[in-house]
Order: structure tokens, then C-alpha cells, then sequence
């Protein structure tokens, strides 16, 4: 076995070594005249930033019963917002993709998953989350009875379950286990505690308070 290269390979191979020359030098030019400022700017992550400025867009929502001037990137999920932008995190991410209902807030008494929800969206209206559903130091009648039922397991999940069973009284859907279950269902909970939760909703609901 000899190491020799057949002539044609080495003049391709030369070839190939004169472009990735040409292409390094021409690299090295365009460094050499872009403006300094610019290269420390490219350097330091300043365009991002700049285009991050300019994205930014006013929002408008009362969130809690306190109304909000925001300026947010229109990307922004709602879960987002409020964990990371205003420190509300009460409401949890789960899956991140509408699949497991740890995030659900209501947005005008409605419930949504946040995960899916775009902040700017929600431009103009009241958004409820779990830190919201008090009031003051009165628990809201839903967290009493999750209380009174040990609705809560590892308790991650239970933010989002509880503004869900609010909305399933709300939307008129407790009217008996069946129904609370179909109507939970879209908020998983992986540690068994759906029975407790279901006695929390069946008490609330015939307890007729306002929820
Ligand atoms: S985090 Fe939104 S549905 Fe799971
Ligand atoms: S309360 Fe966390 S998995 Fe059920």
C-alpha cells in the first residue's frame, strides 16, 4: 500500500484548498471592513436586542382586578407572561402544548390554556388566575372544598384543576360525577385524586355558592 495520490485526485484536492482558501480570505475581508462598533455589537448580541426592542408591542389586560400597561413581544404566550414576566406563578406549565391543563386561566370567566393562548390576545380583558380567585384572605368556596376533600396530591396540577372546576360550575357542567369527570378530562392528573376532586366540585355546586 503506498500513500501516493493519483495526480487527479491532488489536483482536486489543491482545488478544493484554493476555495476554502478564497472563502476564508474573503471572510477575513469583510471582518476587516465592517465598522468596528458593528462587530462588537454582532459580538455582544446587540441586533438581537435592538429587534427585540422593536418587537415589542403595548398590551392592555386587567389581570387579577389590576389593569396592566405592558409592553410584551407579540410571540408571548399568555402562561409565559404571566410566569416569567409578572412572577405569577401560580399558574404551572405542564406540557406546554394544551395537553394537560396545569396552565388553565380564565380570560373573561372563560376558561383557556394559557399554553396555547397568545398574550396579545387577551388585549382589553380580564384574565383570571389562581392567585386572583380569592378574595383577600377569603378562600374562593372551590379552594375550601378542595381542602375539605384532600383534592390535592402533589399539588402541581391542582392550580389549573381548580380553575377548571370553577368554569365546569360555571359553564353549567356539574351536574352530576359523570359530567365533572367529562368535563375535568382535559386536565390530567397522573396521582389519583380525581374522586376527591370530584366530591370538591358535586360539594360546591350543591352547596349553590357563587362561583
Ligand atoms: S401546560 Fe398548558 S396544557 Fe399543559
Ligand atoms: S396533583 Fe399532581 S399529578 Fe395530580
Amino acid at each position: 500500500m503506498t500513500d501516493q495520490q493519483h495526480p487527479d485526485e491532488s489536483a482536486e484536492n489543491s482545488g478544493a484548498s484554493r476555495r476554502d482558501f478564497l472563502k476564508q480570505s474573503s471572510i477575513m475581508a469583510a471582518f476587516a471592513m465592517t465598522p468596528p462598533a458593528a462587530v462588537t455589537a454582532v459580538e455582544k448580541g446587540l441586533h438581537e436586542r435592538v429587534a427585540t426592542r422593536f418587537e415589542q408591542m403595548p398590551l392592555r389586560v386587567t389581570i387579577n382586578g389590576t389593569a396592566q400597561q405592558l409592553n410584551i413581544e407579540p410571540r408571548v404566550t399568555l402562561l409565559d407572561l404571566l410566569r416569567e414576566q409578572l412572577n405569577l406563578t401560580g399558574t404551572k406549565k405542564g406540557c406546554d402544548h394544551g395537553q394537560c391543563g396545569a396552565c388553565t386561566v380564565h380570560v373573561d370567566g372563560t376558561r383557556v390554556n394559557s399554553c396555547l393562548t397568545l398574550a396579545m390576545t387577551t388585549e382589553g380583558c380580564k384574565v383570571t388566575t389562581i392567585e386572583g380567585l380569592a378574595d383577600g384572605d377569603q378562600l374562593h368556596p372551590m379552594q375550601e372544598a378542595f381542602i375539605k376533600h384532600d383534592g390535592f396530591q402533589c399539588g402541581y396540577c391542582t392550580p389549573g384543576q381548580i380553575m377548571s372546576a370553577v368554569a365546569c360550575i360555571r359553564e353549567g357542567h356539574a351536574d352530576g360525577p359523570d359530567e365533572i369527570r367529562e368535563y375535568m378530562s382535559g386536565n390530567i392528573c397522573r396521582c389519583g385524586a380525581y374522586s376527591n376532586i370530584v366530591d370538591a366540585i358535586m360539594d360546591v355546586k350543591q352547596g349553590g355558592q357563587k362561583v
